[in-house]
């Protein structure tokens, strides 16, 4: 949304950077919104913006971001209540008050800064995500056996997931259900089903995903796919997940 006030390069408005502040490391800190007004600057993303009010507002202000591109996942936010990137947000595609908070889901450290590594690994380890290579493949001359093209290509989109937590945090069904893996995983699961060196079975991937905090917890909300900002296709994979488990007659 844009209220009107500003150019087509954003700058020339006030803007109100509203924030929900809370440290959890420090007793007696409670949850609270502080607001910070700032002069929009052309071209200004809410990193600039949250960069500007900690050089010369805030020096404790709490958030994260490593690359500023969109690749490193870390910036994850509540933009105006919807899971976004705040290093590829730009101010002018806003109104001047903008309301931030973290991200639900992930355990808090403190402001906008959430541990999303943490809950992402316990995922990846639940669902051993990575290669578990055949016997044959084992041997290393062989492990850069040819792969078609367009199987590849397949595999490369499904990988360009940055781990953000933008699909979790969007997902309903995961803030009711703490050990539910979210469509990031479900995504990994589709990924590895894809790859030709990976041995193992439709029965050993619907061990793991085959319940209530895997495939069947999904409610088809497709928060995920409409807030995920690589695009990747979610409501297909989860649809190919759902497809295999009723041809294989389990449900
Ligand atoms: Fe982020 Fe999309 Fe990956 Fe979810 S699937 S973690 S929203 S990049
Ligand atoms: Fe959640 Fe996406 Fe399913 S929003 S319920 S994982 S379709
Ligand atoms: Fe890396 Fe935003 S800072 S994705």
């Amino acid at each position: 949304m844009n209220d009107g006030a500003n150019n087509n390069n954003g700058g020339n408005r006030k803007l109100n950077i509203n924030v929900l502040r809370f440290n959890p490391q420090e007793p007696g800190n409670v949850p609270r919104m502080q607001t910070y007004p700032i002069e929009e600057a052309h071209g200004m993303t809410l990193f600039m913006a949250l960069k500007e009010i900690r050089e010369k507002q805030d020096a404790s202000l709490q958030f994260d971001f490593v690359c500023r591109a969109g690749i490193c996942g870390s910036c994850g936010m509540m933009i105006n209540g919807r899971p976004t990137l705040a290093c590829r947000t730009l101010t002018r595609n806003l109104d001047s008050e903008i309301t931030l908070a973290p991200l639900p889901v992930f355990e808090l450290i403190g402001d906008l800064s959430v541990n999303t590594g943490k809950w992402l690994r316990g995922m990846s380890e639940r669902l051993r995500t990575w290669v578990h290579m055949k016997e044959e493949e084992i041997d290393l001359r062989r492990t850069e056996a040819r792969m078609e093209p367009e199987l590849a290509e397949k595999i490369y989109e499904l990988e360009r997931c940055i781990e953000c937590g933008c699909c979790v945090s969007g997902c309903g069904t995961a803030r009711m259900r703490e050990d539910f893996i979210g469509a990031v995983g479900l995504n990994k699961v589709a990924r590895f089903k894809l790859d030709p060196r990976d041995r193992r079975t439709d029965e050993d991937y619907y061990e793991i995903v085959g319940d209530d905090d895997g495939v069947f917890g999904c409610m088809s909300l497709l928060g995920c796919h409409d807030v995920c900002p690589k695009d990747l296709p979610l409501s297909s994979q989860i649809a190919f997940l759902r497809r295999r488990m009723v041809k294989m007659g389990w449900r």
